[in-house]
């Protein structure tokens, strides 16, 4: 038998217990339902430097990151929407990322809001995914409405939005299986 998928998991925000670290861990309880391994990055106690920076291209952190991403056969993005797009803790993860660790690699999006649904912050990482050479599932998950989108014990309160995120992981699982050199 094959070797299972990893699955990498990357947070839009610093703390991995807020929406986005909630989101990622739905998805990846799913993935893990369908036999695959997953790891998620934590940029609360690993922060990356931003690209640029004094120092940041000998940056241990940066270093594992990618190791990481190149270890992994897929990925999942989670990111709040700020001003209409992907937070700057996203957008500078796939900073660090060029097509050697993700080419020909299935991502997953995901997204949260304040406000009403918007496509935005996943049409943008979308876009970021294909110029590092990913392919991007079809199937994707926005949040709106965080505050309240949670009960009391983590589950997604919408059943409409659970049934998304079961999707999204069926689709990773299939896809990365089948793509999977
Ligand atoms: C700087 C900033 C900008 C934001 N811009 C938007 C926005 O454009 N649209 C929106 O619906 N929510 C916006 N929000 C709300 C965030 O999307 C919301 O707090 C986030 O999805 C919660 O996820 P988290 O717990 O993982 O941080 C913004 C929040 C911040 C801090």
């Amino acid at each position: 038998m094959s070797e299972p998928i990893l699955i990498m998991g990357i947070c839009g925000t610093y703390d991995l217990d807020s929406a986005n670290g909630r989101m990622l861990e739905l998805l990846l309880d799913e993935c893990r339902k369908l036999g695959a391994e997953t790891v998620v990055w934590d940029h609360g106690a690993k922060p990356l430097p931003l690209v640029g920076a004094d120092g940041s291209w000998d940056d241990e952190n940066v270093k594992e990151f990618q190791q990481l991403a190149t270890s992994s056969d897929a990925f999942v993005l989670s990111s709040p929407e700020y001003h209409g797009t992907m937070s700057g803790v996203m957008k500078n993860s796939l900073d660090w990322l060029y097509s050697k660790h993700t080419k020909g690699k299935v991502f997953g999006l995901m997204s949260t809001l304040g406000g009403q649904s918007s496509n935005n912050t996943l049409n943008h990482m979308r876009i970021a995914a294909r110029w590092i050479y990913g392919w991007v599932a079809p199937e994707q998950v926005a949040v709106p409405h965080i505050k309240e989108a949670f009960n009391e014990d983590g589950s997604l309160v919408s059943d409409t939005i659970m049934e998304r995120v079961t999707s999204l992981a069926s689709s990773m699982v299939s896809n990365t299986t089948k793509l999977r050199r």
